[in-house]
């Protein structure tokens, strides 16, 4: 059966008049009302240094994508922004700012539903000067306070409750912390997740037309925020400063950021040519036909993939894996073991109570500990993830340390693990405005029904319906 998480009504109930209040402004006068909303933000962008960034927001106004994207920023709901600043936006793509329509697409990345202050940071800074990060300190948001209060343990633990950075790293902010606020961010290994207003289906193609997520972490807790999964090279993307305007949490970054791409990107960029290698000689069930193994991944619809690191084909794993060349069942079904099919889980959903089920069927168990998060599969076969949240355009990639070496297969338990993801996904009809995690799913329901939260989150934790 499926696991429900049972939201506090008062963390519900704020979201759910929200909404309402939100319908409410009604169809004629929202563009207009989000044309004058861009126009002013526009100006308090300019004003604040973001030139480049405001001339983005003018040049892509009128594309398809761009008014989807204004529309939401004027709804009330609250934002969290990563804006390039003048020198990031200039590294654009001509092949990207040259089309406007990709050019909107790419600018939607760079919001994130929900507002990501880490308001503990600016109330548990003392006493000293809290004064210019009011709204977010004091206004008793039901939603905010709520959450943070029933969930600061957790937060604490995978985002870490930041002290205030003093001097934010070598005295260049003095005094000024307090009107610098800062997001949530785990500590690396731990990230932490946010779901962006990115939804072309030519660049995302998660279950439920979800949009596509944001990782980010901090090195170390005294490092800046660090955006992961970005390809510049040795040059990491980092959070500079935080300011708010309005609804938005506006995090200046020195990099414009790029969407995941394909699965073979993926594997290519980490280095994963064993794993690339197995797949190669591999046919896997695609669509009712058989594809190659790597056109069979990339055309889930939502996929968690753990991919074993090059250091996990030792040569006993290699020797055992020549043993099943002839095997092709068994072969399949322990790359099958290595993926969900339909699912897409992120590191920060893996606690000791989740399960799912591979794409072979077979259950998938994680640990967490202070040692880190761990895959067991069939056969007690037991893998750490040494490096999480590799996103791809369909779904996430963890890598782990070992091959899960397990080959057993079940085929109607695959179908109907899939089956249910494919109906969880269906129903899927939330917003979710806070870190993917903490509430099981980080779902926050903003549709009438909160049943609609609870089929989301069981989405997010498919359990075994065998018992
Ligand atoms: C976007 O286009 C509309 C309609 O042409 C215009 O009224 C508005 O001022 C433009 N906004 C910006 C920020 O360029
Ligand atoms: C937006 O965030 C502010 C500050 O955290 C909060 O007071 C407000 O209630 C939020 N608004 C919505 C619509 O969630
Ligand atoms: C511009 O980008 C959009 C969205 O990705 C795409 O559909 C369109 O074909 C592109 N136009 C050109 C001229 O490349
Ligand atoms: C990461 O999160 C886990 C589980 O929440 C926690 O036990 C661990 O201390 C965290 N690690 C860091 C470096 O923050
Ligand atoms: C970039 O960030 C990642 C993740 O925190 C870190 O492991 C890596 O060392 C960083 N690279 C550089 C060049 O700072
Ligand atoms: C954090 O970012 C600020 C502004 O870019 C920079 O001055 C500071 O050195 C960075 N801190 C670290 C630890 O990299
Ligand atoms: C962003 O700033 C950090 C320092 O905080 C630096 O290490 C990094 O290389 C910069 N990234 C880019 C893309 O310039
Ligand atoms: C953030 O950093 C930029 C560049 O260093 C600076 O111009 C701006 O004033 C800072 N903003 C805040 C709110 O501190
Ligand atoms: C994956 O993406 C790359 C880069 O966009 C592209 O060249 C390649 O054809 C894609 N691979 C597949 C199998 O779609
Ligand atoms: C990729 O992995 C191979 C085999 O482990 C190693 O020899 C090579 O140096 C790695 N390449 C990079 C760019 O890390
Ligand atoms: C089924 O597979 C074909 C490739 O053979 C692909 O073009 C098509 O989009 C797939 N259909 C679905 C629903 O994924
Ligand atoms: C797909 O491959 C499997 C294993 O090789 C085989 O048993 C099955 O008949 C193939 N299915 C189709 C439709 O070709």
């Amino acid at each position: 059966m499926r696991s429900s998480i049972v939201f506090p009504l008062s963390f519900v109930l704020p979201l759910f008049l929200g909404s309402v209040q939100a319908q409410d402004s009604g169809q004629n006068s929202s563009s207009s009302n989000s044309s004058a909303y861009i126009t002013q933000w526009v100006s308090a962008l300019q004003s604040t240094g973001f030139n480049g960034f405001a001339d983005t927001l003018t040049k892509i106004n009128g594309t398809s994508p761009a008014m989807e994207l204004f529309s939401q920023l004027a709804s009330g709901r609250n934002f969290t922004v990563f804006a390039p600043d003048d020198s990031a936006i200039q590294q654009i793509p001509s092949g990207v700012s040259q089309n406007t329509t990709l050019l909107a697409e790419y600018i939607a990345y760079h919001f994130v539903d929900g507002d990501f202050t880490n308001t503990s940071y600016t109330n548990s800074s003392g006493s000293g000067g809290g004064g210019s990060s009011s709204s977010s300190s004091m206004s008793s948001s039901t939603e905010t306070s709520t959450a943070t209060q029933s969930t600061a343990a957790l937060l604490g633990r995978r985002f870490g409750i930041l002290r205030r950075q003093d001097g934010g790293g070598n005295g260049s902010s003095n005094s000024s912390g307090s009107s610098n606020p800062q997001p949530f961010a785990g500590i690396w290994p731990n990230v932490t997740i946010g779901r962006t207003l990115l939804n072309a289906s030519a660049l995302v193609a998660l279950g439920g037309n979800k949009s596509q997520v944001l990782a980010w972490t901090r090195p170390t807790p005294e490092s800046n925020v660090t955006i992961l999964n970005q390809a510049s090279g040795s040059n990491n993307i980092t959070v500079v400063n935080g300011t708010s305007w309005q609804n938005l949490f506006i995090n200046r970054i020195n990099g414009t950021l790029t969407p995941p791409g394909n699965l073979t990107t993926a594997l290519t960029a980490i280095n994963a040519t064993a794993l690339q290698g197995v797949l190669g000689g591999l046919q896997l069930p695609m669509n009712g036909t058989n594809g190659t193994a790597v056109e069979a991944l990339q055309c889930a619809k939502g996929i968690t993939f753990f991919v074993p690191a090059n250091v996990a084909f030792t040569a006993a794993v290699n020797s055992s894996l020549q043993g099943l060349q002839s095997n092709t069942t068994a072969l399949t079904a322990l790359v099958q073991n290595h993926y969900i099919n339909g699912t897409t889980l992120y590191s920060t959903q893996f606690d000791n109570s989740t399960t799912a089920v591979s794409a072979a069927g077979e259950p998938l168990h994680f640990i967490t500990n202070a040692t880190g998060i761990f895959v067991a599969g069939a056969n007690n076969s037991i893998a750490q993830i040494i490096r999480p949240d590799v996103l791809i355009d369909n779904g996430v990639a963890h890598i782990i340390d070992q091959v899960i070496f397990a080959s057993e297969s079940d085929p109607s338990q695959a179908a109907s693990a899939f089956q249910s993801a494919t109906s969880a996904a269906a129903a899927y009809s939330t917003t979710e405005t806070g870190p993917i995690g903490i509430f099981g799913g980080g779902t926050q329901s903003t549709s009438a029904q909160s049943t609609s939260t609870q089929s989301s989150s069981s989405e997010v934790q498919p359990t075994t319906s065998s018992g």
